[in-house]
Formats: C-alpha cells, structure tokens, sequence
C-alpha cells in the first residue's frame, strides 16, 4: 500500500469514507448473517471487522483449523459490496493454549497467574504464544490472502498485556543487556546506589514485582519501554507473516487513545493505517474537547494521514458503572467529529448486540430490539449521509500549532515519590488544548522529535523527561523565529529519570530567559492569586515555582504568599522567535488569555471571527465544519458563501444549529 501520499488510501479512493463495525458472526446461527448482510447493505455498510475474538472457533485444537464458516462469511460480505478488516486473532487466545501451556497465561506484579474465562490472557513475552501466534496468522494469510472481500488487516486488539513472569524476566534482561551492554552501566544508570539495590550478576534482575515500598523509578520506566516493545514485537511479527502473503494489503491494530501502556509514537510507523477506538463518556462537558484532542492524537501518529475510528458506541457501553445512554444525535455528532479531524473510517462496536457474554448490555448498530428502532434507522440515516462526505476522504486536516506529547515522559512523570500526584501529563494536554478547540484553531499533536518547522506555535504543556536532543530542539525552534509555550515541571529529568540538577528547567533555561529553584505545590483547597501585567488578577492552583526571569519578561507574576511578587508566567525574545514557560497551572480563563497572546505572537487566528461557546469548528481540506456541542440553538456568522455538503442548502451570511447539529461547508467559488 502506498502510505507516502498524504490522503491517498486504496480503500477510501474506491469507497469514500468507509462505514462498518465489528461483526461477530460465530455469535449468531447462520441464517441471521443472510439478514445481517441485506441490513448492512441497507445501512450503507461498507467494511467489516471480523474474527477479533475467533481463534477458539478457527482453531478448536492446535493445529486443526475450521475454516468453513469464516469462508462463508467473506463471501457473504464480498457478494453484499462489503469490504472486510480480517482480524489475527490473537488478543484472546483459546483455553487450550493456557491450559496446556501454562506459562502463555500472564503472571501480575503479585506472582499470581490470570486465567482464561475472559480475553486477554496471554505473556507477550511467551516464546509458545509467539509460536502460536504465527502459526493462526499464517493459516488466515494462507487461506485469505487471495479472497476478494478482503480490504485490510486487523491484528490483535487494543494491545496493551503486561506480564511479570520468569520468562517475561529472562526477556527483560536480554533487553537491558542489549541497551546497556553491562551490569555497571546498568547499575548507574538506575542509579542503584540508592537504597543498596546494585546489582552483582544479571540473574538478580526482575521486572518491577510487588515490592514493600517504592521501586526504583528508572527500573520501573525501563520496563514500561520493554513491556512496550514486547507488544511491538509480538506485533511486527505478525504484520510481517501479512506483508509477505499480502503486500498490498494494509495492516493495522486498533489504539484507545491516550493509553498509558504502549509508546504509540514506536508502533505508528510500523503499521499502514492508524485506527483508534474512542468511547466518549457521555455528559462529561469536558469530553468534546478530549475526544478532539484524541482524534488530533491519531492524526499525529499518522504523520498527518487519514485513520480509521475502529471502534465506537451507538449509545451505552457496558463497562462504566452507570452508563448514560447517547441521546439521539449524539452517535453521529461524535462520528462527523472524527471526520472534521481527519478520519476516513467511521467504524462501532459493533454490529449486532451481543446476547450472552459480558457484552451483552453494550450498544450497538443492531440492538437487541431489531433493526425496527429508532436507533438501527440512525445508524442507517447516518451511513447514508456518509456517501454526501465521500469527497472528504483523504484529505488532511491543516494546523499552524503542534502539542507536544511524549510517552516515556508520561511514564517518568507518574512515577510514585513526586512533589505532586496532582499535576498529570495529560490533564496538562487537555488544560493547553482547550483554549485552541474554543478559538477553532487545529492542533497537531506531535512527538518531541518531530520537525517542528512547519508550526507557527508549539506548546510542550509538560516534558518532564526529555532528551539533550530533543530539548536542543525546542530551543533551535524558538531561536528560529517559531513560538514556543513550556509548562510546569519540564525539563527536569534526563532519560534515565535522573534529576538535571542546577536551576531548571536546565535544558530549556537559556531558551526560556528564566529559571527555578524550588517546586512548591499548594493545597488543592488554597488557590493563588496572581496578576497579570496589565493588573488584571486570575488564580492558580496546585502547583508553583519560584522562578527568577534572566533575560524574560514577567507577564504574570504571584500576588499573594511566599511568592508574592515572583514571576508565574514569563515571555522571552529569544533569537528570533519567543518562548514562554509558565510555573504554575492557571485557572481555564488565564490559560485562555495565555495562550491568546500566545497566537497572537504566532500570528494564528481561528478559521472563524467569532465561534459561540461549545462549537467546535474545525477546517478539513476545504470544508469547514461547524458542530454544536451545547444544549442551545447558536447562529454561527459564516462570511463566506458556502454549501452544506450534509443538507445540500446554501450557507449565506451565518448558519443555525440546534443542539448537536451539524455543518460540512463547503466554499462556493464566487459565480459557481
Ligand atoms: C473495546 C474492545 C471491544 C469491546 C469494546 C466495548 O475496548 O476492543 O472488543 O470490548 O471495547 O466497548
């Protein structure tokens, strides 16, 4: 698959946006697939992901396969015009692999094994769940590479297994061996002199197991990178078993977003098409600005590329507590959301509502009730009002600013023995990303290796962790004449989690104009009162520092306590750009002006003069959308003539949307 051509997808070229689900045939006798196939064709279902959870029933014995109903199904789909997503079974394996080969099954930091009965119940480490991992997907490679309904490949599902038995040790000091070469440099670089933990032969090396009290970070942050690449592994091997059978045919795994346990950035480039599963948690009122960011998440992991939203829910999900139905309108309103930033598959869990199993209450495009609902006919008004959005596909969502994210320091971040379990890696994402979702402004979220030179502005809310190199840069960038915006409790450790010690944050002090001596956080109870230079007052909570400008300017400083007077937020001409560092976290209104002069610095504007309060307005090749995310009607002023591309009505002067409607429009060329 060509995946060097920003936009360009085999599928979407021939089917526009693609429209599908999860389909889990084997749970239904066959004559319900016959009417499951007319139902889809109906709905304007076009991709199906099948045989996430099948490899019990492809393979009810080592090495005897049932291929027979899996054939019909390809069959069935490929005659309806529907492509298929054929998935590697292997995020659940069959009880025959743990009950004959128990060390498959995972161990936890207590030393107690995890059963079969649920899903997931494998050790990515395990050299017989590898081996019976590429033996499925050679059978499925073999037997399918030829099929014709066959669009994509699906391997695993939402990796994410941790494993902390004997075999996963041995395979944790094989990784460090490799990436320290010996025990003294392993030793240093764990620091090990603390707390009289060096070790004297590798043989006394193991995974972070339950311990009396705090383990030792670097150790911990070591085996969140190996845990990671474990998955990885497992992962390519399987892709590659694909690529070798079906080279045209893209390979993906499906994400959940800002997940903790897997680096996304090491397995983004190692798949054709990034896919997310992303389930919204109704009535949240910060949830349209999270779920933008996490789409924005995706986009970034494609270098830029369309991605397919694998998985979402009609309605209710089943694993929350208590779980709020979506209204109706609500399913499509975050579906186009995945649209206007930069999704070209629109994808549920799942097709047909479960009757047994643990699913059995979770939404889905065929409830329980029948296609005769309410909410089968939106999901069918929905698949058709994909088709008026087909030119969307492929194209790329435009963004003058980049967030800066980064795995290993979130992982370093949240490390137990901090100054403040308060300040948290992607709550200070979520906090920096508002004030762009409310102005309309695009974000891009980025690694901190990325090349920067294309923003305008790039906002770093917190790299606790980060690299001489990459901190290097963050400064070149500024100097270079970008804008940069730094936030608390950066730049403090180096990539062995050890403190760079000396004012901080160290290598971004001379960028920054400015540096600090003491992390002070405050009683969550007790904000601070701060100002900015032109007076006017905001308050800041849970964390401060005791900052001292060299070089910066103060644009807002502490107003009252120990710090009253000391800067809190400073602004540095620095070359000929200009970087900010802020050391505190502002209440959302001052983040608001904050990172309003910060565009202003950039010279960034939002793609509408004025947006009312919970519309979301994002830009996507040349169509703008506009969606109500509020409980009111708005008019949205809109200066240029357009079409809405949803309804096929002119846009003239503004447009009117009721609650959780929404615009595709498209520019008129004038006189067309
Ligand atoms: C996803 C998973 C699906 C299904 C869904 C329910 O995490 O991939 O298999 O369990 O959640 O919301």
């Amino acid at each position: 698959m060509e995946t060097g051509k920003l936009g360009t997808h085999p599928l979407t070229e021939e089917r526009g946006l693609l429209f599908g689900g999860d389909y889990n045939p084997e749970q239904w006798p066959e004559e319900v697939w016959r009417q499951d196939a007319e139902l889809m064709r109906a709905a304007g279902v076009n991709l199906v992901t099948v045989g996430v959870f099948s490899w019990a029933r492809l393979e009810p014995e080592p090495g005897r396969h049932d291929f027979g109903w899996l054939d019909r199904v390809l069959d069935l789909m490929g005659e309806h015009g529907i492509a298929v997503d054929l998935a590697i079974p292997t995020a659940s394996p069959p009880p025959w692999l743990g009950h004959r080969w128990p060390e498959t099954l995972p161990v936890d930091e207590d030393g107690h094994r995890l059963w079969y009965g649920s899903r997931n119940q494998f050790c990515p480490s395990s050299a017989r769940y590898r081996e019976r991992s590429q033996l499925i997907t050679t059978a499925l490679a073999e037997r399918y590479a030829a099929h014709p309904a066959l669009a994509i490949w699906h391997v695993g599902n939402e990796y994410g297994e941790v494993c902390h038995c004997d075999e996963s040790a041995a395979a944790f000091r094989a990784w460090l061996r490799e990436r320290y070469g010996d025990l003294a440099t392993l030793n240093e670089s764990w620091g090990t002199t603390f707390w009289s933990q060096g070790y004297g032969d590798w043989a006394e090396v193991v995974p972070p197991r339950r311990a009396p009290y705090l383990i030792n970070p670097t150790q911990r942050l070591d085996w969140r990178r190996f845990c990671s690449g474990e998955l990885l592994g497992h992962f390519r091997e399987q892709r590659d078993v694909l690529r070798a059978h079906t080279p045209d045919v893209p390979v993906t795994t499906n994400f959940m977003g800002f997940f903790n346990r897997v680096d996304y950035w090491s397995f983004a480039g190692e798949q054709d098409v990034v896919s997310n599963d992303c389930y919204p948690e109704p009535g949240n009122p910060r949830t349209p600005a999270l779920t933008a960011l996490t789409h924005d998440l995706m986009r970034g992991l494609g270098g830029g590329r369309p991605w397919v939203l694998m998985e979402q829910a009609t309605s209710a999900v089943n694993w929350r507590p208590h779980n709020l139905p979506k209204p109706p309108g609500q399913f499509r309103l975050e579906s186009l959301q995945a649209v206007a930033r930069g999704a070209d598959g629109l994808c549920y869990f799942q097709w047909r509502a479960s009757r047994f199993g643990s699913e059995r209450f979770h939404a889905a495009m065929v409830p329980h009730a029948g296609p005769d609902t309410r909410l089968h006919a939106a999901v069918r008004e929905h698949g058709r009002e994909l088709r008026r959005l087909a030119s969307v596909a492929g194209t790329p969502v435009p963004a003058r600013v980049a967030m800066v994210f980064d795995w290993e320091s979130w992982w370093a971040l949240e490390e137990r023995g901090r100054p403040s379990d308060r300040l948290n890696a992607t709550e200070q994402m979520l906090a920096y990303y508002v004030p762009f979702f409310e102005r309309g402004v695009s974000v891009d979220v980025v690694p901190p290796s990325a090349d920067l030179s294309a923003y305008a502005l790039v906002v770093a809310p917190n790299l606790f962790l980060v690299g001489d190199r990459d901190a290097a840069a963050l400064t070149a960038y500024a100097h270079g004449g970008g804008v940069l915006v730094v936030g608390p409790f950066s730049g403090v450790v180096d990539p062995n989690g050890h403190v760079r010690t000396g004012r901080f944050p160290v290598p971004l002090r001379e960028v920054l104009g400015a540096s600090g001596e003491e992390w002070l956080p405050v009683a969550a109870e007790q904000p601070v009162r701060c100002r900015w230079d032109d007076g006017a007052g905001f308050a800041a909570s849970t964390w401060t520092e005791l900052l001292r400008a060299e070089g910066a300017e103060t644009v807002a400083e502490f107003a009252e306590g120990d710090l009253e007077g000391r800067p809190a937020v400073v602004r540095h001409r620095a070359g000929n750009g200009v970087a900010w560092y802020v050391g505190t976290m502002p209440e959302p209104a001052a983040l608001g002006t904050l990172i309003g002069r910060a565009l202003d610095d950039a010279g960034v504007t939002g793609p509408l003069p004025e947006l009312p309060p919970d519309v979301e307005a994002v830009r996507r090749g040349e169509v703008l959308f506009l969606l109500n995310h509020g409980a009111d009607t708005v008019r949205v002023p809109v200066p240029e003539p357009a079409t809405d591309l949803l309804t096929g009505s002119p846009a003239r002067g503004h447009v009117t949307l009721t609650p959780r409607a929404v615009a595709a429009l498209r520019p008129e060329v004038s006189g067309g």
